[in-house]
């Protein structure tokens, strides 16, 4: 049974739907109860489904929904942490509570998954599937920190944690999407439009634009099932970030090891 946060729409609706064509029963969650029931009507044509209102930054709220859809559908051995939001904040217009929501949905959001769902999964023994969603702004930077921040992190998060539970017989990915068409910018601005100030309206429609030329939600589907099917660790949707992985890559190989110079002599 797979649980998904971020289903009710975007990539998460994308992978539901991959799951669900191959008969896999689906817990979504999200915030947009008005997605939730979409999407919910719309998947119970392929297989069992359970819809739960869920916030990521909600732990008791994330306990109760696995709870509650474990006893309806059965244990959840498929984890797909997928929720997320694209602050675009220039860097004088951050303040704290800009910070904590950014990496409260999208990274603490994610630990929050795996605390609730690992222990289950562990406990049990039958072994299990977990694949984070970041971005390809998450394996090379750009001047969005709040973005950066927290993708970068879900990457490192999911390569440390492939290591540490091979042993259980869980697997890990994480996607790391290119520009996948969806309305994220507009479901982040619905979260808090003062995420976006000091933007000017002409870069927010430049981005929109963008994300509209990228790839559809059932491809990134079945580029996730295949993905999973292929153990990948890195599940790309796309080439675009090769060049900039490339570039990064020589420079942090260039830049090691500094040669020590003594100021003093
Ligand atoms: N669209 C892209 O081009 C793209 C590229 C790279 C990475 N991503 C990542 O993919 C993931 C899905 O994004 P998407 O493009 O499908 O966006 P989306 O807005 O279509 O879907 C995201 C879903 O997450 C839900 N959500 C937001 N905050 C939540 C919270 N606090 N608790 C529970 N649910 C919450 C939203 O309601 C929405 O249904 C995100 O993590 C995003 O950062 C997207």
């Amino acid at each position: 049974m797979a649980f998904i946060t971020g289903g009710g729409q975007g990539i998460g609706l994308g992978i539901a739907r991959a799951l669900g064509r191959r008969g896999v029963r689906l817990a979504l969650a999200d915030v947009d109860e008005a997605a939730l029931t979409r999407a919910g009507e719309e998947l119970s044509r392929l297989t069992a489904v359970e819809t739960v209102p869920l916030d990521v930054r909600d732990r008791q709220g994330f306990a109760s929904a696995a709870d509650l859809v474990e006893a309806r559908l059965g244990p959840v051995d498929l984890l797909f942490n997928n929720a997320g939001i694209v602050p675009v904040s220039p860097v004088t217009e951050l303040t704290y509570e800009k910070w904590d929501l950014a990496l409260g949905v999208n990274l603490t959001g994610v630990v929050n998954g795996l605390q609730t769902f690992l222990p289950r999964m562990i406990e049990r023994g039958a072994g299990g599937y977990v694949v984070n969603t970041a971005s390809g702004a998450g394996l090379v930077a750009d001047a969005n920190v709040l973005y950066v921040t927290g993708k970068f992190a879900v990457v490192g998060l999911s390569e440390s944690l492939r290591l540490a539970l091979g042993r259980y017989g869980i697997d890990v990915s994480v996607l790391c999407p290119g520009p996948v068409d969806t309305d994220i910018i507009r479901n982040t601005r619905t979260v808090n439009e003062d995420l976006f100030a000091g933007v000017p309206g002409s870069a927010l429609r430049d981005a929109e634009a963008f994300l509209r030329g990228g790839v559809g939600i059932d491809a990134v589907g079945e580029m996730v099932i295949a993905g999973m099917r292929a153990r990948s660790l890195w599940i790309h949707t796309s080439d675009e970030v090769r060049p900039s992985v490339e570039a990064r890559m020589t420079d942090l190989l260039a830049s090691t090891p500094v040669p020590v110079v003594d100021a003093t002599s």
